[in-house]
């Protein structure tokens, strides 16, 4: 799934070029890395959902790696991840088969890539017996921007019962769940058979399972891109597959993973997850800095020096330059919603 707006990454992350395409942490994009990351483990070739407007940097990012055969399925506007998830359901299906699907997003990133693929391995197991698996991150803080996952029974091989799945609780039932240890974070990475996830759409949200069907009706296709039919899909209302489906399942199991996960939803995320210098800051590109710690400080175009400040993000572009607290950082959202308002 790689057809979000990473809008709180702003000012790198842009409407034309979002974060999941960024090389933001190392050599690959984190789309590329998403891909790298499953060598070891026996798939097809990954099937990218993203918008129509992403076609080609999500192509060519995916030629880099050496992926010839694309399956890009092209979405004509965002209606976020049930129907996502439902078009690839529908198109693995349509090639004769019902396979297990590994649902991940392009934009995580994950320290341990061999612990990643053993809970995939476990997770195959109950998915092969039609469950539907999230995997469940030990969580840190009272964060509202995530599911939380109640642990149910134990079924033994790494997988619990999931009690209950919560999208985006408030602070303060987040603060609960935290409290009473039996909770994780939902990764946003879900394993299922193709078919499993359809029959649990059409029953809790029939009108977005058939928009989906009726979008995959009509495809138009080339030899890289799968364009669905516009109008059905446009008419498909907008949901997540946290809240359309995996709050009402009853049959999901949750898989814990201790592989060093991040969504890097923010920028103070990423100055968690990267390597600092011995004052705790991350600088990318012409930066210094005197008496200043614990910043994150990107300079793309120019040069970019600090004196006596700490705990802030400066992110400079060519166009635009963000300074913003780290404590602040979920606001950036804010900036962006006012710009494309005034555009
Ligand atoms: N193709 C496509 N189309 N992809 C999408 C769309 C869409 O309309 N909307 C979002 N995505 C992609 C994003 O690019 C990202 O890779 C992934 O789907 C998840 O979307 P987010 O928008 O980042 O979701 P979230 O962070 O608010 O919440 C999800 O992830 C959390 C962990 O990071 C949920 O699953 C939460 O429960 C979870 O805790
Ligand atoms: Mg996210």
């Amino acid at each position: 799934m790689a057809g979000g707006s990473g809008s709180r990454l702003w000012p790198l992350s842009r409407a034309l070029y979002p974060k999941q395409f960024l090389r933001l942490n190392g050599s690959g994009s984190m789309l590329q890395n998403t891909i790298t990351r499953l060598q070891g483990l026996e798939c097809a070739d990954p099937m990218l959902i993203c918008n129509e407007e992403h076609r080609f940097i999500a192509a060519e990012q995916l030629r880099e790696l050496g992926e010839l055969n694309h399956n890009i399925i092209l979405e004509p506007a965002g209606r976020n991840t049930a129907p996502a998830i439902a078009l690839a359901a529908f198109a693995a299906i349509g090639q004769g088969n019902d396979p297990v699907m590994l649902v991940l997003a392009a934009d995580h990133i994950i320290q341990h890539a061999e612990v990643f693929r053993e809970s995939v391995r476990k997770a195959l197991r109950f998915a092969e017996q039609d469950k539907l698996v999230t995997f469940g991150i030990v969580p840190t803080g009272p964060e509202t921007g995530y599911g939380y996952i109640e642990r149910g029974v134990d079924q033994g091989a790494g997988g619990f019962d999931v009690a209950r799945f919560v999208e985006k609780p408030d602070e303060d039932t987040a603060l609960e769940y935290i409290d009473s240890g039996e909770f994780y974070w939902n990764s946003g990475m879900f394993m299922f058979k193709a078919s499993r996830y359809l029959k649990e759409l059409k029953s809790h949200r029939p009108d977005i399972y058939k928009a989906c069907e009726e979008a995959m009706m009509d495809l138009n296709s080339d030899l890289d891109f799968v364009r669905v039919n516009k109008e059905a899909f446009l008419n498909c209302p907008e949901d997540s597959v946290d809240y359309a489906v995996m709050e009402k399942t009853k049959d999901a199991i949750v898989v814990p993973m201790d592989a060093g996960w991040n969504d890097v939803g923010s920028w103070s995320s990423l100055w968690e997850v990267s390597d600092k210098d011995d004052s705790g800051n991350v600088h990318h590109g012409d930066v210094m800095s005197h008496n200043s710690y614990n910043n994150y400080v990107f300079a793309e175009t120019g040069m970019v020096a600090t004196v006596g400040i700490d705990d802030v993000v400066v992110v400079q572009t060519k166009d635009a330059v963000l300074v913003v607290k780290k404590d602040q950082v979920q606001d950036v959202k804010k900036i962006v919603e006012a710009l494309k308002r005034d555009n």
